[in-house]
């Protein structure tokens, strides 16, 4: 497949680079350039020119979208908004039938659902909340479903929560960990996290129920928290890397824990 990458050259963007290069022929894009050692295509592009982006995408087969801006407001909104509407144009506008989004997972399980802890999974109905990282990828995603629901579009959303290399999930630095203080129970490792998009490339259509299908990627956790079951039988994803580690380590006491405090 004819593949192009927004927002490639970021933390995810070489381990999707990885996941897919042997098969698939990769246009790069990004406003900052990739480091010396990427052998590829590369195209200087900004997710918010949209005429860039439809230009871009002639002659592809899926677009893949790992851009997002966190912290200012303005270019929260250019990038994690704007950029999904420059996209679904440009998919829209060359026929494009496969279009994979990324996020994390508070764009639609926010705040509101924190205090929750069985079953949290892609299926409930969405509530962001008011943070910008949080909303501006949500509106994003909205623009996206629309497009896709409108015009026979697969989108594919993948929402992450934490990731992180996979010796920190093999071998936890027990020294360091504090209890309360430690990792989410939503964690996956980077290798697992570009696999999960090129299952995301390669699913067959038939496999997705509607034209607009979100998952969790995430190994499931003990405790049922995060339910991404439906990544595994639907998407095929299997990770390498389980989270069996992090909850057997030793911890350290935290200073706070409720006990310390009477
Ligand atoms: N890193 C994590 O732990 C994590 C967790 C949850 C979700 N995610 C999601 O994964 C995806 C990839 O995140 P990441 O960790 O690689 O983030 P990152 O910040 O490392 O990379 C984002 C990329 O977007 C690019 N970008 C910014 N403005 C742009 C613009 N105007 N046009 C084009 N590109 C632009 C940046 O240059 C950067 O290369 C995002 O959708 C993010 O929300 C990441």
């Amino acid at each position: 497949m004819k593949i192009l990458i927004l927002g490639g050259t970021g933390m995810l963007g070489p381990w999707v680079v990885k996941a897919l290069k042997n098969k698939h022929q990769l246009l790069l894009t990004d406003i900052n350039e990739p480091p010396k050692k990427y052998q590829g295509d590369f195209l200087k592009l900004s997710v918010d020119d949209i005429n860039g982006v439809i230009n871009a995408a002639e002659g592809m087969d899926c677009i893949i979208n790992l851009s997002v801006l966190r912290h200012d407001r303005k270019l929260a909104f250019d990038v994690s908004t704007k950029g999904n509407y420059s996209m679904m144009n440009a998919a829209k506008i060359h026929n494009i039938k496969r279009v994979i989004n990324t996020g994390p997972h508070f764009q639609m399980l926010g705040q509101s659902y924190e205090e929750w802890d069985f079953n949290l999974n892609p299926e409930m109905p969405p509530q962001p909340g008011t943070r910008l990282y949080a909303i501006s990828k949500f509106l994003g995603q909205e623009i996206a479903e629309r497009y896709a629901d409108y015009f026979g579009i697969n989108l594919i959303t993948l929402l992450y929560y934490n990731m992180r290399h996979h010796y920190d999930l093999t071998t936890p630095n027990e020294e360091k960990a504090v209890l309360h203080n430690d990792m989410v129970p939503f964690t996956t490792s980077w290798i697992d996290c570009g696999e999960a998009v090129r299952c995301a490339v390669e699913i067959d259509k038939s496999k997705l129920q509607s034209n607009s299908e979100t998952f969790f990627v995430s190994p499931m956790p003990p405790h049922n928290k995060f339910n991404s079951s439906k990544t595994f039988d639907i998407l095929g994803w299997r990770p390498k890397y389980s989270l069996e580690n992090l909850w057997t380590k030793k911890i350290k006491k935290s200073n706070n824990h409720v006990e310390d405090s009477y």
